[in-house]
């Protein structure tokens, strides 16, 4: 039997096929008799488990991220060896010391409200009108909107230093378009595709290794301007104000745009259709009118319980888990669940597979305490963009179903050949 919905295996197979052969095969080793740890031929030591995941994560001078088998190893050849420092050392350390309250609950609020309240709008209205949404679309339009705003990325009239003051721009209000949005978004894909080949290794060829400069300096364009003059209530002034330099603030950028941007719209577009698919917007639906009638009621909910959409949201994070894999490398000897790791070997945690082993999606299911919230990663590299991610989906999730409505999947394709799984179309109308 599989795991989750049929839809949502076709998304793993379609995005890469051997890596969906991977996290099945994950998912039905934590059912064998045998070591959660295993070594696999041509990946390393791979887990499916939730809690050795947690321990490795949680391991930071055995395992390493700028070690062969991490994301600060691909980085450093792209941007410089500066890197490993930002992404591990000291360096690291007082970057997420400094950049603790860059996305805060009400912080990510306000961000989704400023950059998506426009288009939010429109989908809401198409919907009611009974009309037809690309999820999907939709989804990479938005992160690309966020990116731009977080990034201050300039119009493409702005002066070569990205300063939108110095340069013809457009007629204000013109930037950005959807189509501006979408190209952005394309433009950070293009980047995170560059990775594709790092399940097996973390080194990048000369032309990979261009390639990637190139956009990350497209993308980064604005930053040098934001970081300099932004108000400090933009991502970038914030960065400044906090201390941090503007090497450091690209470096964030960077990440930000990586990490940020595919995982996101995975997420989104990939709960919508959960809710559908498993007939679970039904039971969100009376879960949203119960929390309706109990707030007319003047009853507060006890701090730290979710409301029903952000159930819903935790709920999609854990049965999607777009960052489907975390990869480490091994900086010591250690011995994990048993098994002697060495120095240099490599180690792959199955997000997804340990994540998904509480079950379907359910859209009132409770905390699950043996994961957490391990579709985050976890220990000092625990995703920076959790609240904003959660925000984002949950603003989805509103627009969606605020009406009270069920909807209906008109149709659907998957993306081909992509790092993070996803809808290259998801296209909705109410039921
Ligand atoms: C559903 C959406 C998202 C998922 C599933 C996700 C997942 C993750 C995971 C698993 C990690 C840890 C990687 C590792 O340990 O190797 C991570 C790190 C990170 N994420 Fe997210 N992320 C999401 C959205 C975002 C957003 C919206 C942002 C910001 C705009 C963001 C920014 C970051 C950053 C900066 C890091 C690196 C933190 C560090 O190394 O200290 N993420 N994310």
């Amino acid at each position: 039997m599989l795991p989750t919905t049929r839809h949502e295996v076709d998304l793993l197979r379609r995005a890469r096929p051997g890596m969906a052969a991977v996290l099945l095969g994950g998912h039905l080793s934590r059912h064998l008799p045998g070591p959660p740890l295993r070594k696999v031929p041509g990946l390393g030591w791979v887990t499916a488990d939730p809690v050795v995941s947690r321990t490795v994560l949680g391991d930071h001078r055995s395992f390493t991220i700028v070690g062969e088998g991490g994301v600060g190893h691909l980085w450093a050849q792209i941007l410089g060896d500066w890197v490993l420092d930002l992404f591990d050392g000291p360096g690291h350390h007082d970057l997420r010391s400094r950049s603790r309250e860059l996305f805060t609950e009400a912080s990510s609020a306000e961000l989704v409200e400023g950059a998506w309240s426009g288009p939010l709008a429109a989908a809401r209205e198409a919907l009611r009108a009974g009309g037809t949404v690309d999820v999907a679309r939709l989804a990479r339009v938005l992160v690309g909107r966020m990116m731009i705003s977080l990034l201050g990325v300039p119009g493409p009239d702005a002066s070569a230093d990205g300063d939108p003051s110095r340069g013809s721009r457009r007629a204000p209000g013109t930037w950005p378009t959807d189509e501006d949005a979408l190209t952005v978004f394309e433009t950070g894909e293009r980047l995170a595709t560059i990775a594709l080949g790092s399940a097996g290794s973390t080194h990048l060829s000369p032309a990979q290794v261009a390639a990637a400069r190139e956009i990350v300096a497209e993308l980064t364009r604005g930053v040098p301007a934001g970081w300099r003059d932004a108000p400090a209530d933009t991502l970038l002034g914030r960065c400044r104000e906090l201390g941090l330099g503007l090497e450091e603030t690209t470096g964030l950028a960077c990440l930000l745009m990586v990490a940020g941007t595919e995982t996101s719209a995975s997420a989104m577009a990939r709960t919508t259709a959960l809710l559908v698919d498993t007939g679970e917007q039904h039971r969100l639906l009376d879960r949203m009118r119960a929390d309706a009638d109990r707030s007319a009621a003047g009853e507060v909910r006890a701090p730290g319980e979710p409301d029903a959409v952000e159930n819903a949201v935790r709920e999609g994070l854990r049965v999607t888990s777009p960052a489907s894999v975390i990869g480490r490398g091994v900086a010591a000897d250690v011995e994990v669940a048993g098994r002697r790791l060495a120095e240099g070997e490599r180690i792959m945690m199955l997000v997804w597979s340990a994540n998904i082993g509480a079950g379907p999606f359910r859209a009132g299911r409770p905390y699950v305490r043996e994961s957490r919230q391990l579709w985050f990663g976890a220990g000092r590299h625990l995703c920076l963009g959790a609240a904003l991610a959660r925000a984002e989906i949950g603003a989805l999730l509103h627009t969606l179903w605020d009406d009270g409505e069920p909807l209906r999947v008109v149709s659907r394709s998957a993306q081909r050949g992509v790092l993070i799984p996803g809808y290259r179309t998801l296209v909705v109308a109410r039921d």
